[in-house]
């Protein structure tokens, strides 16, 4: 599997951080690459992280207990005093964008939040990550979830399409806040569907990705017209970025 679910433990103090927020992690003698905290904050912490290239398959290959370095936590989070007066939350993942919903999907439900709805999007069955979580999530009475893969297998008994085809499986709530990460493509459909439905653009919450080199806003590496993916985001409402050209 290219997806492993790495759990850290900072040499010194707890770090502590909000859901949505990164860290840059470091292998020694490789690189260094920001990854998103898919855990609440505590002694440990978690980020799911897909081989990708030379930060990720040096990590894939390390053995438990290696030294590894990392720097954080940086970004702005999720606005999370908004989205607990929302009527509904509704989150749309698509493939690696699920881990750093986790974080916030465990923060809805430790605090008094409304409603949530989670739609997840997957190539296929294999790829789909924290399976074994769904069952748990599911029965959460404030909880309704639906997952889809874009192509099934013979096990496969449940949705097949991309994610945007689990939007006519509910009705979306009036008053609504709609908080999607996964690919660029997959975010610009999300975005187009919700704005049909009569979703605000204020009302959207996306969570960009650039490459990055500092984190913190000083090497510029990040930008995306006006914005600094690692200081002004990586989370931003629609109507924040939505005349950013080429942003999805
Ligand atoms: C805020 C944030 C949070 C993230 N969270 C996660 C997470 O939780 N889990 C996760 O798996 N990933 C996450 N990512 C993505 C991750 O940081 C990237 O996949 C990162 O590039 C992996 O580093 P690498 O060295 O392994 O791959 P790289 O060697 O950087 O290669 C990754 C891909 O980029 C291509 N590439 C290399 N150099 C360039 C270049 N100069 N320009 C364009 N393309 C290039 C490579 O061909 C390859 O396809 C996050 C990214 C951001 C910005
Ligand atoms: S990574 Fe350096 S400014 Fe964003």
């Amino acid at each position: 599997m290219d997806v492993n679910t790495y759990t850290f433990s900072p040499d010194d103090e707890k770090l502590t951080y909000l859901p949505g927020q990164f860290f840059m992690l470091t292998i020694f003698g490789v690189g260094e690459a920001p990854f998103a905290f898919s855990s609440k904050a505590g002694k440990t912490f978690q980020s799911t992280i897909r081989k990708a290239g030379l930060v990720t398959e040096a990590l894939h290959k390390l053995e438990v207990g290696s030294k590894v370095g990392i720097r954080g936590p940086f970004g702005k989070p999720f606005p999370l005093e908004e989205l607990e007066k929302a009527n509904s939350i509704v989150i749309v993942a698509g493939g690696i964008g699920l881990p750093p919903l986790r974080s916030l999907i465990q923060h809805i439900f430790v605090n008094d939040f409304p409603n949530q709805i989670i739609l997840y999007g997957a190539r296929t069955p294999g790829d789909l990550i924290y399976v074994k979580k769904f069952e748990t999530w599911k029965k959460d009475p404030k909880t309704e979830m639906l997952v889809t893969v874009d192509k099934g297998d013979d096990k496969w008994k449940g949705n097949v399409g991309v994610v945007t085809t689990l939007f006519d499986k509910f009705k979306m709530p009036e008053n609504a806040k709609v908080v999607t990460v996964g690919p660029a493509i997959m975010m610009k459909f999300v975005v187009k569907k919700c704005l049909e439905l009569g979703v605000q653009p204020e009302d959207i919450i996306v969570s960009l990705e650039n490459r990055m080199t500092c984190g913190y806003g000083k090497c510029g590496n990040c930008a995306y017209g006006k914005f600094l993916v690692c200081k002004d985001g990586p989370v931003f409402t629609y109507e924040q970025i939505k005349d950013v050209e080429g942003i999805f």
